[in-house]
């Protein structure tokens, strides 16, 4: 009601204000929209509502969206990200657009921005998946950078904290303090939980899709261990008939039942992008039965006619959606434990 007399009262602006200030173009599409996990969300939002104001593509969106949470030396998601138990960083990343095109990097090393690599991989190779090595090649072949292998300075600390016991702990994305406490070097000093992904999915003005997903995977993870992150199906996937998904949290979870395959095939089947969210948060809790309650996954998802939803285990989870100039705020995810 609220957006149709915003409607209303902006009918002098003309079609082309109208389509860009992200309400309602007709009563059944909200575009463009955006929206990403977690509170780096609302950072990375902006970046992509950027593009998508001025009618620019979702792919590109969500590239430049996911760049910004890259680009953070104090963040969960790239270079400045906790390293492996032996003490590098490595980066997993993908990225899909409309057309299904997809792309993917992982266990990528010293390159700042594992999703343009991914892009790179869409678009200037017959492949989908470079991993290891061969992705640096790659990324170095194309003109990326070669970056320092410093640690930043808070991933330092957390990774001494970490080898004074060298407690290996799968345990990711719970920024629920009672689950985290064996977790501390997880914490970053500004009292934040700590978490490692941005996934991000998009509608443009045109109605097409596109997501990305980029992580430095689990904080003092096996060396070569892999997530959910670079695998499409997993981690992220778009289907432009139907919608996207994308995930964060604990990724071999995730794998297990291809979550966001299975969100975006629960939306086909007539699921609202929450209640599909919630399914697959079911399907992983049946499988861990009691489990679940030291993991965190939460999945998010937008459908063709803009509406929006995520579902999580449990608490601590939320995203950023953002469809206006004055419209980027955070939703906390609703949860099932
Ligand atoms: N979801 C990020 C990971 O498990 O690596």
């Amino acid at each position: 009601m609220l957006e149709r007399r915003r409607f209303l009262q902006l009918g002098t602006l003309g079609l082309s204000a109208l389509s860009f200030s992200g309400f309602k173009s007709n009563s059944e599409t909200r575009k463009p929209i955006v929206i990403s996990t977690w509170g780096e969300g609302i950072a990375a939002n902006k970046a992509a509502w950027n593009i998508l104001r001025v009618g620019g593509r979702a792919l590109d969106a969500v590239e430049q969206g996911v760049m910004v949470t890259e680009s953070s030396l104090n963040c969960c998601v790239g270079l400045g990200a906790n390293p492996d138990r032996d003490g590098y960083v490595t980066l997993d990343s993908c990225i899909m657009d409309e057309n299904a095109n997809c792309g993917s990097v992982a266990f990528l090393e010293r390159i700042k921005h594992p999703v343009s690599v991914a892009r790179r991989v869409m678009e200037k190779t017959p492949h989908v998946m470079l991993v290891g090595s061969g992705a640096q090649q790659f990324a170095l072949a194309q003109g990326f950078p070669l970056e320092s292998a410093e640690l930043s300075e808070s991933a330092k600390k957390a990774y001494e904290n970490w080898l004074i016991k060298s407690e290996y702990k799968p345990v990711i994305n719970i920024e629920n303090s009672k689950n985290q406490t064996a977790f501390a070097p997880n914490k970053l000093e500004n009292g934040k939980w700590n978490h490692d992904t941005i996934g991000m999915v998009a509608m443009d003005a045109n109605g097409n899709l596109s997501g990305s997903c980029t992580t430095s995977g689990m904080g003092f993870k096996m060396r070569g261990r892999l997530g959910d992150s670079p695998i499409i199906g997993a981690g992220l996937f778009v289907d432009n008939e139907i919608g996207a998904a994308t995930a964060t949290g604990q990724g071999e979870d995730v794998i297990r039942i291809c979550g966001s395959h299975l969100v975006v095939e629960l939306m086909r089947q007539g699921l609202s992008p929450e209640n599909a969210c919630k399914k697959a948060v079911e399907r992983i809790i049946k499988i861990k039965g009691t489990s679940a309650k030291d993991i965190q996954v939460g999945f998010i998802a937008i459908n063709k006619k803009g509406e929006y939803g995520g579902y999580c285990i449990q608490k601590g989870f939320d995203f950023a959606v953002c469809y206006a100039d004055d419209k980027n705020f955070m939703i906390p995810g609703k949860f099932l434990i």
